[in-house]
């Protein structure tokens, strides 16, 4: 018995919510095939489009299918073939797009014992391996679909929330690939009351903008004033990129993840296509290689 199963790609952080904000993109993503078999235990058979470590312990998948098995009383084990079309080190969740797809396809295959919320435990470890701190930003959204909130890790309460129908991502790869631990090293440890109240103004106004489909109030809200003014110096032209798509009509933008990917929100498909180009246009310029998407959320 088996499943095939589509991971997608998801965009964490979203500006002012580091580590609690995050959302799935509805048109890119990996393929996984997963596979109940009576042999005990997780092997990745196959991983074609990148390279990644087949031994269990070493991929993310892997880690986060023995966690899942630990909780579970079923006696046999799953196969995993992975189809990576999300580079790793990115910044559009490619180890959480793997994480969610093992647990999501085992869960599947066994009638669904877990819960949602459970199964984003599972992946967490995942994102443990990948970047040394068990985030759920990126395998929250990838399990539930648009956008989810992490109200709370400990205990974690995961809060979905509808994506307004006329909202657009596009997104923007440099090809230089930034590690999430690396990125995190240089984030600072504490913050002043100043920017605290700045920045969960702008958590409060995103949610209610998404809430409200006030895409304006989204735009407004799309601001960062703790990580991206650290991180974006890692991204060579983040700057420029952010302001061209601003002018392109775009109601925002920002790192995505841990970089070097930059977001952009747009209303309709037609201005997330023109902020495609807009984006594109600097990296021409500057001569840096990128792959760039629209995606429906
Ligand atoms: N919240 C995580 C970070 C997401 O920004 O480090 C990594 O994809």
């Amino acid at each position: 018995e088996k499943i095939k199963v589509f991971c997608p790609a998801t965009i964490a952080n979203i500006s002012c919510g580091f580590d609690v904000l995050g959302v799935a993109l509805d048109a890119v993503g990996d393929e996984m095939v997963v596979r109940k078999v009576d042999k005990k235990g997780i092997s990745i058979t196959k991983v074609v489009g990148q390279e990644l470590p087949l031994e269990t312990e070493k991929n993310v998948a892997g880690v986060a299918g023995l966690e899942f098995l630990k909780a579970s009383d079923y006696s046999g084990g799953f196969e995993i073939e992975i189809y990576k079309k999300i580079k790793p080190g990115s910044g559009i969740g490619s180890s959480a797009a793997s994480s969610t797809g093992a647990v999501w396809g085992m869960n599947h295959l066994l009638g669904n014992p877990f819960s949602k919320t459970e199964l984003v435990t599972f992946a967490m470890e995942g994102e443990r391996l990948a970047s040394d701190v068990a985030h759920a930003d990126n395998v929250a959204p990838a399990l539930f679909g648009d956008f989810t909130l992490v109200r709370s890790y400990t205990p974690l309460d995961i809060v979905p929330i509808k994506a307004p129908s006329e909202l657009y991502a596009t997104v923007i790869h440099p090809q230089i690939e930034i590690k999430t631990s690396d990125s995190r090293k240089i984030l600072k440890t504490t913050l002043s009351m100043e920017t605290a109240i700045k920045q969960w103004g702008n958590v409060g106004g995103l949610i209610a903008g998404l809430l409200q489909n006030d895409y304006e109030l989204i735009g407004r809200s799309l601001e960062d004033h703790i990580v991206e003014p650290i991180r974006s110096i890692l991204i060579p032209g983040f700057d420029i990129v952010k302001n061209a798509s601003l002018q392109a009509g775009a109601l925002g933008a920002g790192i995505s993840g841990s970089g070097p990917s930059i977001f952009a929100f747009s209303k309709g498909l037609e201005i997330a296509q023109k902020v495609a180009i807009a984006m594109a246009e600097v990296y021409d310029k500057i001569g840096i290689e990128y792959d760039v998407h629209v995606s429906k959320i």
